[in-house]
């Protein structure tokens, strides 16, 4: 078997695969048929043991209480993780409050966060929301819609600077930050660093230990093929202990059934940022798509992924359609965006064909494949906009305004 077929080898476990030409995993990953029977342990689990699930560890499975932490530590070697420095949470708008919340800001000399006009909207709508009087942001802003220049935004970190908290791949265009050099930059000034990692973790190799990045949120929702409430912060092990966390709740106590009022010194490990009772169903479910992507590799990934996202690109020339991701391998993340002409009206013209791709407001059609898609399928996407043009087909889906996809 060669390995291109080992990795085509997993579609079998992936029901939606079958029903459609499924290039949408920047959005959601597709389900792993193994997500069925995992929410039926969490159904059993509960049924059989009701209240008690909450401190007995069944045969392979932890006990709830310890599952944000366990379900962190599935997820810690895919982003280079060490044991113990990763906890789960429902969505990264919370993660990064609960972030926030934790970070002191009474520093008289600092004065600004570092953002860019590309991070997820969430990112910086938390960070309006949350910083102290006196934290301002400072936005860098993109010259082309697809890049951040570097040099824009190293020179934007200075000895003023708190926080950069910004995104390791952009969600529009899949350009990759030079994160490795803004970490040191910013570590040069004294001030910290968050990553959302939310479209690199599972498609692009990421390693937290190497960078020294202090905190990194990410998500199972796309390329890990985990759905939703499975939501990973990692803190960096010597940062943990300066956190104080304001967002917080009892999780997060060292002895939650004392029922303590007063006495409450957040626990010293990645549970110092929990809060309430976490959403369990979730994080059952989100392990089987965790486990194939480990097993299929994240380097394997990797290489299928700049082969197949190339070959986009080079029939998007061919046909003249405008790139909006980076064209070198080492900028470019698991996405291509295009905008060929009609971009909004082609893309709901491929849904009807039952291509599932996305359509993002000043960027275009966003493809992403993952390692379960095949060579046919990508021809068959590209084929499909040719054709749509050609044929005029686009005309008949004007424009609504949808929120979906
Ligand atoms: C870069 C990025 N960050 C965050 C999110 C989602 O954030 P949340 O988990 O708060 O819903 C997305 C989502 O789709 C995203 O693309």
């Amino acid at each position: 078997m060669t390995a291109a077929d080992a990795l085509l080898a997993w579609r079998d476990e992936f029901p939606i695969l079958a029903t459609c030409n499924y290039l949408i995993s920047n959005s959601l990953g597709a389900m792993p048929r193994g997500v069925y029977e995992r929410l039926r342990d969490y159904a059993d689990t509960w049924a059989t043991l009701g209240v008690r699930a909450w401190g007995t560890a069944q045969a392979g499975l932890p006990t709830w209480w310890e599952l944000k932490g366990a379900v962190g530590d599935l997820i810690a070697p895919l982003l280079g993780a060490p044991a113990g420095t990763v906890l789960m949470h429902e969505n990264a708008s919370v993660a990064a409050s609960i972030l926030y919340s934790a970070l002191d800001w009474d520093s008289p000399r600092r004065d600004k966060v570092i953002v860019t006009d590309q991070d997820f909207p969430s990112d910086v709508y938390t960070l309006r929301a949350l910083l102290p009087a006196g934290m301002r942001l400072e936005i860098v802003r993109s010259r082309d819609g697809i890049t951040i220049d570097p040099a824009d935004l190293l020179a934007a970190i200075d000895e003023r600077t708190r926080l950069v908290s910004i995104s390791h791949v952009l969600f529009r265009s899949a350009y990759i930050m030079p994160v490795a050099d803004i970490v040191a930059r910013a570590h040069a000034v004294g001030a910290q660093v968050l990553l959302n990692g939310y479209h690199s973790v599972g498609v692009i190799p990421v390693d937290v230990t190497a960078l020294a990045v202090d905190f990194y949120i990410g998500g199972t929702l796309k390329w890990l093929c985990g759905g939703s409430g499975g939501v990973f912060m990692y803190v960096r092990p010597d940062v943990l202990p300066s956190l104080r966390p304001r967002i917080t709740g009892w999780f997060a106590h060292p002895q939650p059934f004392a029922f303590d009022l007063e006495a409450f010194e957040p626990r010293d490990d990645a549970y110092r940022l929990a809060n309430g009772t976490p959403a369990i169903a979730a994080l059952y479910a989100v392990q089987p798509g965790v486990e194939i992507i480990a097993r299929v590799g994240v380097a394997a990934i990797r290489a299928k992924s700049l082969r197949q996202t190339a070959h986009i690109i080079a029939r998007a020339d061919q046909a003249g359609y405008a790139l909006h991701s980076p064209r070198p391998d080492a900028e470019r993340g698991g996405t291509v965006t295009l905008r060929p002409p009609h971009a909004y009206e082609v893309s709901r013209a491929l849904l009807a064909r039952q291509i599932v791709i996305d359509y993002r407001e000043g960027a275009g059609i966003r493809l992403a494949p993952h390692f379960y898609t095949t060579d046919a399928e990508i021809t068959q996407a590209l084929d499909a906009i040719d054709a749509i043009l050609a044929g005029g087909e686009w005309q008949s889906h004007a424009r609504t305004r949808d929120f979906v996809t």
